[in-house]
């Protein structure tokens, strides 16, 4: 069941695609842009919307590797492991970012939401490799240590947002 605000975001969505469901996949990713990630309730609303069915819906939502039926954290971190970052030791800044988060291969999200950790095969940036990306922001010659860095400056900055006492990832 949608109600309130997010049925009128979602109907906001539908209507900026005229309720075309020929225009599936641009409004899946609206909705993924809105909530960083596709919820149940919005895929159902929307299929009841186009007329469309849920398994459909379903089966757009799994093809594509950039939609996720998982909640995601407010910051994306993106580690590519392509073949020029990976020789220049991504690995290693995969691994110390996990450890510093308390992550693993399966465990992907922090629990407070803060943070989603993924691998790409590539960012288009090898030539400033070994390369990271948080949301959009792409931060080129990395190491362990400025990575951490990176993570701690976002934890302060939310902190501070939040008013609350700020909490340094260590390893
Ligand atoms: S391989 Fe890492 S940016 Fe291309």
């Amino acid at each position: 069941m949608v109600e309130g605000k997010d049925r009128a975001t979602l109907d906001h969505i539908l209507t900026s695609c005229n309720g075309d469901k020929r225009a599936l996949i641009a409004i899946m990713q609206k909705i993924q842009h809105e909530y960083r990630y596709l919820p149940r309730q919005a895929l159902e609303y929307v299929a009841k919307k186009l007329g469309v069915s849920p398994a459909k819906i379903y089966s757009v939502a799994t093809f594509y590797e950039n939609f996720s039926l998982r909640p995601k954290g407010r910051y994306i971190v993106r580690v590519c492991d392509g073949t020029a970052c990976h020789v220049r030791k991504s690995a290693s800044i995969l691994k110390t970012i996990r450890e510093g988060l308390g992550l693993d291969k399966d465990k992907t999200t922090t629990d407070d939401m803060l943070f989603t950790v993924e691998t790409v095969s590539c960012l288009g940036a090898c030539g400033l490799s070994p390369v990271i990306s948080i949301n959009e922001q792409i931060f080129a010659e990395m190491t362990p240590e400025k990575a951490l860095a990176c993570l701690n400056k976002i934890r302060e900055k939310e902190a501070g947002n939040y008013g609350k006492k700020r909490e340094k990832i260590h390893l």
